[in-house]
C-alpha cells in the first residue's frame, strides 16, 4: 500500500551539494492508489522512466472537487512522491475540456474541422497554469530539474519563471507539432509560442514536428535558429530537439504470469484457427478508427477467401467522454461494426470485436502475440507507442506484421512496417491482406529490423537522452 505523507508549507531549498532531484509535471498522473490500468501514452512511458530515476511527480488528480478544490495530495510510492490535485468543474470544462481538448488537441492534429477558438477557453487554461505554478512552487528545491509534459502545460514554466524559479526546465511534446500555416489559424499562437520560449529546451517527437516550430520561429516570429538547435527569439535564448520516445521492450518480451498465460490460451481456443489482426487506441478521432473498419470491409470485399478466416480486434478504452467530438466518434464506430458485422458475419464468426475497455499490459501483450496482423493507422499521431509494444511482443520465430500510418511518428522509426497512408483505404485493405499472408522469412526480417531500433532507443534512452540536453541547455552549450 502506498504510503501517505502530508507536506509542510516551508519548501525545501536544496544546496549544490543535494543531488539533483527531477521534478516530472503532466496534467495526466497514474492514478497511484487504485493502480488502474492507464490508457494513454504520457503516463505509461513516465510510470516507468520516473520509477528508475525517482523523484516528485505533480499533476492533475483526474478528479472534479464539488466547489473550491483543496490543497494537493501527496502520497510516497517507491522512489516517486506523487503530489496530485483536483480540479473545479469549471477548470475541468473551460481547461481541459476546453483549450486542452477542444482547441490545442484538434489543432495539432490538423483537425481544423474539430477546432473551437473560444477567449475563455483559453483564459481559463492561463489561470490553471497559474494555479499548477503556485502550489508546485513552493515544493521546488534550487537544483531541482523540472520536466514539463504536453500540451496542457505549456504556460507553466513562464508562469514558474514570473514567480522567480531559476531552476533547469524543460518541456516535451508527446503530439504533433503543427505547421505554422495550421497553428496561426489559432488566435492565441503568439502567447503560446512566447510561453514555450520560458523553458531551456523544448522536446519533439520528430524533425518534422521541429520544423515546424522552427519555421515558426523564423518565418513568423523573425527569430534565429542556429544548425545545432540553438534558438533566439522573444528576447529569449533556449534550444530545441528531437527526442522520440520509446518502450521498454523487455515488459512484452518477457515471460508473464501463469494466469494471463491461462486466459490467452481460453480466448485462442474460443476462437479456433482463424487469423487476429489488432488494433488497441484510445478512442479518439485521431486515431483512424473509422478509415481502418472501412479498410477492413474492403478487404472483405476485395479478398472473399477472408471471410469467416480473419477476425479483427479492435480495443477502444473511451476517453475524454464529456467532448461532444469524441461521444460522436464513439457513436459513428459503434454504427460501422454493426454494419460490417450485419453485413459479414455468420454463425461462427464475428468479424469485428469491437471493445470499449482497457486492458493491463499482460494482457495487451497476449492480444498482440496472438495477432498477425498490428494495425496502427493514425490520422496523425505524435509517436504512438502501440505501434513499438506490437512489434516487441511478436514471437521472434513466428511475428506478426505491422501496418503503421505514415502520419504516426513511430514511422520515422520503424521503416520496416507495412507503411500507408491511412485515408487510402484500399491501400490499407491491400497492405492488411500482404500482412495476412506474408511468408515467415520476410516477416522475421522485418521484426529484427524494427527491434534493433526498438532496443537501441528505449524508453531508458529517450529519458536519459533528454536529461542530458536538458541540463547541457541550462548551462548555456
Ligand atoms: N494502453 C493500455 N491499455 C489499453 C489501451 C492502451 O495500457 O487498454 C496503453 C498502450 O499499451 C500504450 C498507451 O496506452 O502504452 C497508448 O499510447 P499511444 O502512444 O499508443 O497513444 P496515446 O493514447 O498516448 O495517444
Ligand atoms: C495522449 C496525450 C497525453 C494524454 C493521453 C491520454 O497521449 O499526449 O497528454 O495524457 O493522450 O489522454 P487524457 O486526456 O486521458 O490524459
Amino acid at each position: 500500500m502506498p504510503k501517505s505523507k502530508s507536506a509542510t508549507k516551508k519548501g525545501k531549498r536544496g544546496t549544490s551539494k543535494t543531488p539533483s532531484r527531477l521534478v516530472v509535471v503532466s496534467n495526466r498522473v497514474p492514478d497511484v492508489k487504485d493502480g488502474r490500468v492507464q490508457a494513454g501514452g504520457l503516463a505509461v512511458a513516465l510510470e516507468e522512466a520516473l520509477q528508475n530515476e525517482g523523484g516528485l511527480w505533480f499533476g492533475w488528480s483526474g478528479k472534479t472537487a464539488t466547489g473550491t478544490p483543496g490543497e494537493p495530495k501527496e502520497t510516497e510510492v517507491g522512489p516517486v512522491t506523487y503530489v496530485i490535485m483536483d480540479l473545479s468543474r469549471k477548470d475541468y470544462n473551460e481547461y481541459y475540456n476546453g483549450f486542452a481538448n477542444r482547441t490545442l488537441w484538434p489543432l495539432f492534429h490538423y483537425r481544423l474541422d474539430l477546432t473551437s477558438f473560444k477567449r475563455t477557453f483559453f483564459s481559463r487554461y492561463q489561470a490553471v497554469n497559474e494555479l499548477f505554478a503556485e502550489k508546485l512552487a513552493w515544493r521546488l528545491r534550487d537544483n531541482d530539474r523540472i520536466w514539463v509534459h504536453d500540451y496542457h502545460l505549456i504556460p507553466l514554466g513562464e508562469c514558474l519563471r514570473r514567480r522567480g524559479s531559476k531552476q533547469t526546465m524543460g518541456i516535451f511534446l508527446h503530439t504533433p507539432f503543427p505547421a505554422m500555416e495550421v497553428l496561426t489559424y489559432m488566435p492565441a499562437h503568439r502567447a503560446l509560442m512566447t510561453a514555450l520560449s520560458a523553458y531551456d529546451l523544448i522536446g519533439f517527437q520528430t524533425e518534422n514536428d521541429m520544423r515546424a516550430f522552427t519555421d515558426y520561429i523564423e518565418h513568423e516570429a523573425g527569430g534565429k535558429v542556429t544548425k545545432s538547435g540553438k534558438v533566439e527569439v522573444f528576447g529569449r535564448k533556449f534550444r530545441v530537439g528531437v527526442f522520440p520516445i520509446g518502450i521498454n521492450p523487455s515488459v512484452f518480451e518477457g515471460p508473464m504470469d501463469p494466469k494471463d498465460l491461462a486466459w490467452g490460451r481460453k480466448l485462442r481456443e474460443q476462437h479456433g484457427e482463424k487469423a487476429w489482426m489488432i488494433g488497441v487506441d484510445r478512442l479518439d478521432y485521431s486515431k483512424g478508427i473509422p478509415e481502418r473498419f472501412q479498410a477492413f470491409e474492403r478487404m472483405l470485399e476485395r479478398y472473399p477467401g477472408f471471410r469467416n478466416q480473419v477476425s479483427m480486434f479492435q480495443i477502444t478504452p473511451p476517453s475524454r467522454g464529456e467532448v461532444a467530438e469524441y461521444k460522436e466518434i464513439r457513436h459513428e464506430l459503434e454504427t460501422s461494426a454493426g454494419h460490417i458485422n450485419g453485413r459479414f458475419a455468420d454463425i461462427d464468426w464475428v468479424p469485428i470485436n469491437y471493445i470499449n475497455k482497457s486492458y493491463g499490459r499482460d494482457k495487451l501483450t497476449l492480444f498482440f502475440r496472438a495477432s498477425r496482423v498490428g494495425l496502427v493507422t493514425p490520422l496523425r499521431d505524435g509517436m504512438n507507442l502501440v505501434a513499438k509494444e506490437f512489434v516487441a511482443a511478436q514471437n521472434p520465430s513466428d511475428p506478426g506484421v505491422l501496418v503503421l500510418s505514415r502520419f504516426a511518428g513511430a514511422a520515422r522509426e520503424l521503416k520496416s512496417a507495412l507503411i500507408v497512408n491511412p485515408y487510402d483505404i484500399d491501400e490499407v485493405a491491400e497492405a492488411m491482406a500482404r500482412g495476412l499472408e506474408m511468408p515467415l522469412d520476410e516477416r522475421r526480417n522485418r521484426r529484427e529490423e524494427m527491434m534493433k531500433v526498438i532496443r537501441s532507443n528505449d524508453l531508458d534512452n529517450w529519458r536519459d537522452t533528454y536529461l542530458t540536453a536538458l541540463a547541457a541547455a541550462h548551462q548555456g552549450d
